[in-house]
């Protein structure tokens, strides 16, 4: 990466204004509720940054945005659940503030002292943040010496406090740094895009391909093979002509995936066999069927065990792995088969010597329901972003921070 971390700077007294990603699933969205975090991986992830900050006298100014909300009163999307969560994790006080900006946090980063945290309120509260605007970014970055960008999974995001307050920060002589997490992030995901080791294989699956063409695309043109599950596989079977039943496709889609089937026909590799169900059900009625036996009356909802198999032997000499998207409808436990299967795999394959990335999102979500993420070589905490970094667009979340 080219870019300078917190290790190239002196931060030793410094007031360091962190843009985490703390955009965490919350367990209830009724403000009358006790609210918790139910899932504290963006945390965990943020913490080798942290502690090396106050490992080396900082005081740390934190902010994050949690989810969309459309103004403050949507109070459950308080920071409060996840200053809890942070100062159980530390061991350590973090202030919550109540305020992104204004009196209360002026005065209170005025007293810190090094080792001091401070979480500042949704930064999403803030009606200038999505915005990236100018006064806002400015008053954010009054508050510090230094900006440290740690926000992966936002970092495709130009916003007040992932990149207006950094330039604000380098407008008045401070560093603008990486944290290691988005170090992580860069160097496992920019592998897969460019000078992989070799064979590079893709799996790229879920809904839709309009999602993901711009990857698809990018990544035919470096991986040696690209195999297609979820349902945007049912989308290349009708480019091929196969009956697919009451399967979800993107009939608006399928010239491009017919366009990409003519061009790289070679290096694209589809199921062979498929679960159909008798509708979008928990229960409904499934069988394993060959692409081309889907009845006018099913659906497409898991890759099948013929198409496990195959793509194991697709994958058997990968030096590097990248997988975008489950194979099925992994809420409905019978067709989560093909992801649990894949991912199964893929955990067997890091054992033997191949580096398997987890592009983020639902991908990441399954592989931690499996209880394989720690088995991965990288799973990463950004889910659009990840995928905008695997198109080859530059995040301004980095873009921003200071070149070597
Ligand atoms: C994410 O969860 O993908 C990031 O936190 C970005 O959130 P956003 O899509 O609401 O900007």
């Amino acid at each position: 990466m080219n870019k300078k971390t917190v290790k190239d700077i002196d931060v030793q007294g410094k007031r360091a204004l962190v843009r985490v990603d703390f955009n965490v699933p919350l367990s209830s969205k009724d403000p009358a509720d006790t609210i918790t975090v139910t899932d504290d991986t963006r945390i965990m992830a943020a913490l080798p940054t942290l502690n090396y900050l106050l490992e080396n006298g900082a005081a740390l100014i934190l902010c994050s945005h949690l989810g969309r909300p459309k103004s403050p009163e949507d109070t459950h999307l308080r920071m409060d659940p996840v200053a809890a969560r942070l100062s159980d994790i530390l061991g350590r006080p973090v202030t919550k503030l109540d305020e992104v900006v204004g009196e209360s946090v002026t005065a209170a980063v005025a007293d810190m002292q090094p080792g001091d945290i401070i979480l500042l309120e949704n930064t999403r509260f803030e009606a200038g943040e999505k915005k990236n605007n100018p006064e806002l970014a400015q008053a954010l970055a009054d508050l510090a010496d230094i900006f440290v960008g740690d926000a992966f999974g936002t970092a495709h995001r130009a916003h007040a406090s992932t990149e207006g307050a950094a330039k604000a920060i380098q407008a008045k002589g401070g560093a603008a740094v990486a944290g290691f997490l988005l170090g992580k992030e860069i160097d496992a995901l920019g592998r897969a895009i460019s000078a992989p080791p070799k064979p590079y294989v893709a799996i790229m699956g879920g809904a839709k391909i309009s999602d993901k063409i711009q990857v698809i695309d990018n990544l035919l043109a470096i991986a040696d093979r690209v195999l297609i599950g979820g349902g945007m596989a049912n989308t290349f079977f009708k480019a091929q002509g196969l009956e697919i039943g009451t399967s979800l496709c993107e009939d608006e889609a399928v010239p491009q995936a017919k366009k990409l089937m003519e061009e790289f026909g070679d290096q694209i590799f589809l199921p062979v066999d498929v679960r159909v169900a008798d509708g979008f059900a928990a229960d409904a009625n499934y069988k394993d069927v060959a692409i081309n036996e889907i009845p006018a009356d099913m659906m497409a909802l898991d890759i099948g065990p013929a198409t496990i198999e195959a793509f194991a032997g697709l994958l058997s000499d990968a030096k590097l792995v990248i997988w975008n998207g489950p194979m099925g409808v992994t809420e409905f436990p019978a067709f989560a088969n093909g992801t649990e299967g894949i991912g199964k795999m893929l955990a067997g394959q890091v054992d033997s010597g191949t580096e398997v990335i987890i592009g983020g999102g639902d991908s990441a979500a399954a592989v931690k329901k499996l209880g394989l993420a720690e088995k991965m070589s990288h799973v990463s905490t950004g889910g659009g972003a990840s995928l905008e970094l695997l198109e080859g667009k530059p995040l301004p979340g980095i873009v921003v921070l200071d070149d070597k």
